[in-house]
């Protein structure tokens, strides 16, 4: 179930690329980003403010003594990715990125593959026990010690009928004990109006996104025990610096974030 290499079609990794101002993207994306962008102009500091919990957490965890990460939507590469944020705190552990985009695998394996500490699998989060038994998920990673799985920013793409619940449930059932889960989602509480034209710009992309509000999103990290503050905005998850906008204080949920280790 991988993504066809279109550069005439919006792609929502190569979007992603372009509101965090990256240069792997096609004029097809950037006009459907910027018609996204319409709606809700906020997304490049949502998005930034995603990357940062990811590294928050990525250290957290590491500091915590997890030495193995799987990042299952990893994305194109950007700065301070996965493996290289682990590296700073535990330079021997493992990192396998898995994304079902022929151009992320590409650009993945040139730039993150750089070290035998890191592997890049093709995989399609519908397909969790395709990901959980690949033979180079589990030659890389040893099922017998804790794993952090992260699950971000992708879970929104993921329709009601491809059962993300079960989905989330049946990786997290593949975890060692001492695992965790690291999960973050748009939520479009703060702009209802602003859902249906955005689902619209994507169904016409390589991957669907869901508006959820928060109601819909706090089940996905059921049956897991949620490191504090539990599941919060992005800049609320333990921050250790200002938050990039101010004004991100007083909002409703706009994005959502938690970590959980696996009960
Ligand atoms: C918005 S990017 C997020 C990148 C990164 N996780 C982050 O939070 O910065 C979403 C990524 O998920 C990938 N993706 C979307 N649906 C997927 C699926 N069903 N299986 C695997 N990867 C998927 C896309 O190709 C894209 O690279």
């Amino acid at each position: 179930m991988g993504v066809e290499f279109d550069p005439n079609t919006p792609n929502a990794a190569r979007m992603y690329d372009y509101y965090l101002g990256g240069k792997d993207n096609f004029p097809s994306d950037r006009a459907a980003a910027e018609q996204v962008l319409r709606y809700v102009p906020e997304i490049p500091i949502g998005i930034r403010e995603n990357r940062a919990f990811l590294q928050r957490a990525v250290r957290f965890l590491a500091e915590q003594g997890v030495r193995q990460f799987l990042d299952i939507g990893a994305g194109l590469p950007t700065q301070q990715n996965v493996h290289q944020v682990v590296a700073e705190v535990a330079p021997e552990a493992r990192t396998v990125y898995v994304d079902n985009d022929p151009q992320v695998l590409v650009h993945a394996r040139a730039l993150l593959q750089d070290s035998p500490q890191v592997v890049v699998v093709e995989g399609d989060l519908r397909q969790p026990g395709e990901i959980m038994n690949h033979p180079e998920v589990r030659g890389h990673l040893n099922f017998d010690e804790p794993i952090a799985v992260l699950l971000l920013a992708i879970v929104h793409f993921i329709p009601d009928s491809d059962d993300p619940l079960g989905i989330i449930a049946q990786i997290r059932s593949a975890l060692p004990p001492g695992s965790h889960m690291v999960i973050s989602h748009v939520a479009v509480d703060e702009r209802p109006e602003s859902a249906p034209p955005v689902e619209g710009i994507y169904r016409r992309a390589s991957a669907q996104f869901v508006a959820r509000v928060s109601s819909e999103i706090e089940p996905f990290f059921d049956g897991l025990d949620m490191v504090e503050p539990g599941v919060v905005n992005l800049h609320e998850w333990r921050p250790d610096s200002p938050v990039l906008a101010p004004r991100l204080e007083t909002v409703k949920s706009y994005f959502l974030c938690g970590v959980g280790s696996v009960k």
